[in-house]
């Protein structure tokens, strides 16, 4: 197991990136924008492929790194379901999964320092954000922080992991690294309440200035989304209205690149073949199942996802590598239930 934790020092933020191997793939959380070219090189060093890349929440202390290496890797950019976010690639609830090649972590909704504070567990370890800090708790003053929903999520969820788990946050001030649940329940003063109402009250009377960085650093993280545009002005985008009249046509195939959580979540187009992005370069290579399917049909692919993101991508990619029929569905499965597509289960 390779586990890195990463500092930011203008923000005191702290980015995880883990993977099960050397030369295998990789994964990493709340990953910081001004970092980006220190975790390429590192990647590059420790012969990793970035395939995920996820935010605890919104953060108003810095720009999210997420966009930069999408662009950069060509990773899937995940947050919770309950982010503002334009768009990332996916988003995940409580109790879904976030998988990589030998590494998994649960996901656990922890509302309160923000509505879409979510916790991530690994095995030994939890990566709780903002929500739980060592010796601290994340504020609760803004962006629809509630401090009687952060007890909940601190008291209710965190502290029924066993205590021998180590806690990551994703900030420390103070020089600390990592805690456990125990060592917290014990000693984090935050935490010595003997009721809701004391937390409450506790965290309504902080009077903390708000962060230098909020005003920049949360219009930002609220668009990272990656411009569909650039991907529609070549012409390799299909709105989902007009996807929806191509469904059953013998001219072309619609490829699901979503993960089998998603297809069994929200249901597939029907009669689509299923190529999980993660996979591309292999499946569009010679031998690959799209390139041997796309030459014995002489079909056209048209590719989907769960928001447009990932399909997006894979259209370039798929160009590039002399698909050029290959195009996408603007706004992925999100679009085409507005549009009340059919979906098959
Ligand atoms: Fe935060």
């Amino acid at each position: 197991m390779l586990f890195r934790q990463l500092y930011d020092s203008v923000s005191s933020t702290y980015s995880y990136l883990m993977a099960s191997r050397r030369g295998g793939e990789a994964l990493i959380i709340d990953p910081v924008l001004e970092r980006v070219d220190h975790y390429i090189r590192l990647l590059r060093e420790l012969d990793l492929k970035l395939v995920k890349a996820v935010d605890t929440h919104i953060h108003a202390d810095h720009v999210t790194g997420l966009g930069e290496l999408r662009d950069r890797t060509q990773c899937i950019t995940i947050m919770g379901e309950h982010s503002g976010v334009d768009v990332v690639s996916m988003r995940v609830a409580d109790g879904d999964r976030i998988d990589i090649e030998g590494v998994g972590l649960g996901v656990i909704y922890t509302p309160g320092h923000t509505s879409d504070s979510y916790s991530f567990q690994m095995a030994d370890r939890v990566f709780t954000g903002d929500t739980l800090l060592i010796r601290g708790t994340g504020r609760t003053d803004f962006q629809n922080g509630d401090p009687r929903a952060q007890y909940e999520s601190i008291f209710g969820r965190l502290m029924k992991l066993p205590d021998e788990t180590l806690v990551y946050p994703a900030h420390d001030y103070k020089g600390d690294m990592v805690s456990t649940i125990g060592e917290e329940r014990a000693f984090n003063p935050r935490l010595q309440v003997k009721s809701i109402d004391e937390y409450v009250d506790l965290m309504n009377n902080l009077k903390l200035p708000n962060p230098k960085m909020m005003d920049v650093a949360v219009p930002a993280n609220l668009h990272i989304g990656l411009s569909q545009d650039d991907v529609a002005r070549h012409g390799w985008a299909v709105s989902a209205r007009d996807a929806i009249a191509l469904v059953g046509h013998s001219d072309l195939t619609f490829v699901d690149l979503r993960e089998e959580r998603e297809r069994e979540k929200t249901g597939a187009i029907p009669g689509s073949l299923h190529a999980p992005y993660p996979h591309l370069k292999e499946y569009l290579g010679t031998g690959g199942m799209l390139h041997e399917f796309a030459a014995a049909t002489g079909r056209r692919l048209l590719f989907y996802c769960a928001f447009g993101e990932r399909s997006a991508m894979a259209v370039a990619a798929a160009q590039k590598a002399g698909f050029t029929t290959a195009c996408h569905v603007h706004g992925g499965i999100d679009a085409w239930r507005k549009a009340n597509g059919p979906l098959a289960h």
